[in-house]
């Protein structure tokens, strides 16, 4: 049974691969600042393998006490390291405030970087040949009005994913980022009509991208079959054009 952190458990994509994971037997350390029903549901239906812990990934400063002393101890075997949580603070540039701008690199990227470390630290403590997956956007490659703040995260993301692929391949260690296309989450969910028919005209599917599809590739490549990919950017994302 493999040790897989998960951020943003408590809803959208981040419950979906809780899910998976869960289904393939293993066990998900799960991260989010809500106990949603959606988290009371993996506690009833998996008590010995799904742990959650309420934290704000803004408070980079905690993230060694809460989630790595608190939670998982250095005890736990880390296989695994699912970077989900985000939050988008869209905007167009000529509207850029700094607050939001540090709120937002603080979870998406600052936590993340930090995470990365003590998941890195654990697994070389085991000599775990473990799997590193951070969910970007296709954002970052295509480009959206309003989303340049949000994508620019993502891209950081991508750097750091190539690099520790890198730096730590020479112990097993792979890391990879998922391209997400546009999903209908919570995240996305202020957004017209319209302004989706838009976006899904620039996908070769023509439609939005299933979470569940994002997901399942997820799991993937945190099993034994894919320990020969890293670095890479994988696409899930309808064939977005
Ligand atoms: N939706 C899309 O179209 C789309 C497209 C491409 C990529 N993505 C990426 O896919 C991933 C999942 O997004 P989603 O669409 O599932 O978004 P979502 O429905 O808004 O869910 C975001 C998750 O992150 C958690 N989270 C947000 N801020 C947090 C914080 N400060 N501390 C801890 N947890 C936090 C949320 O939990 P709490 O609110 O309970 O804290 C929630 O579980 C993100 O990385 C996103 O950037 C999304």
């Amino acid at each position: 049974m493999k040790n897989i952190l998960v951020t943003g458990v408590s809803k959208g994509l981040g419950f979906e691969i809780a899910q998976v994971i869960l289904e393939s037997d293993n066990c998900v350390w799960g991260v989010s600042r809500t106990r949603t029903g959606n988290i009371e549901k993996l506690l009833n239906k998996y008590p010995n393998s799904f742990k959650w812990k309420e934290f704000d990934l803004k408070n980079v400063q905690k993230t060694n006490d809460e989630l790595f002393k608190n939670f998982i101890n250095f005890d736990i075997k880390l296989h695994g390291y699912v970077n989900n949580a985000a939050l988008a603070y869209d905007d167009i540039i000529s509207n850029l405030q700094l607050e939001p701008l540090e709120i937002m690199y603080k979870v998406n990227v600052f936590s993340p970087m930090m995470i990365t470390k003590y998941v890195i630290r654990n697994m070389l403590l085991h000599r775990i040949k473990g799997s590193i997956i951070h969910i970007s956007s296709i954002s970052v490659h295509t480009g959206y009005k309003g989303l340049a703040m949000y994508a620019s995260t993502k891209g950081a993301l991508e750097a750091f994913s190539k690099n520790t692929a890198r730096e730590w391949g020479i112990r097993g260690i792979c890391s990879n980022c998922i391209v997400a296309g546009f999903m209908e989450t919570a995240m996305s969910s202020s957004l017209t009509q319209e302004q989706k028919n838009r976006i899904f005209n620039r996908t070769s599917l023509k439609k939005a991208t299933n979470p569940k599809s994002v997901a399942e590739t997820v799991n993937f490549l945190l099993t034994d079959k894919a320990t020969s990919i890293t670095g890479q950017n994988i696409f899930v994302d309808s064939g977005t054009i």
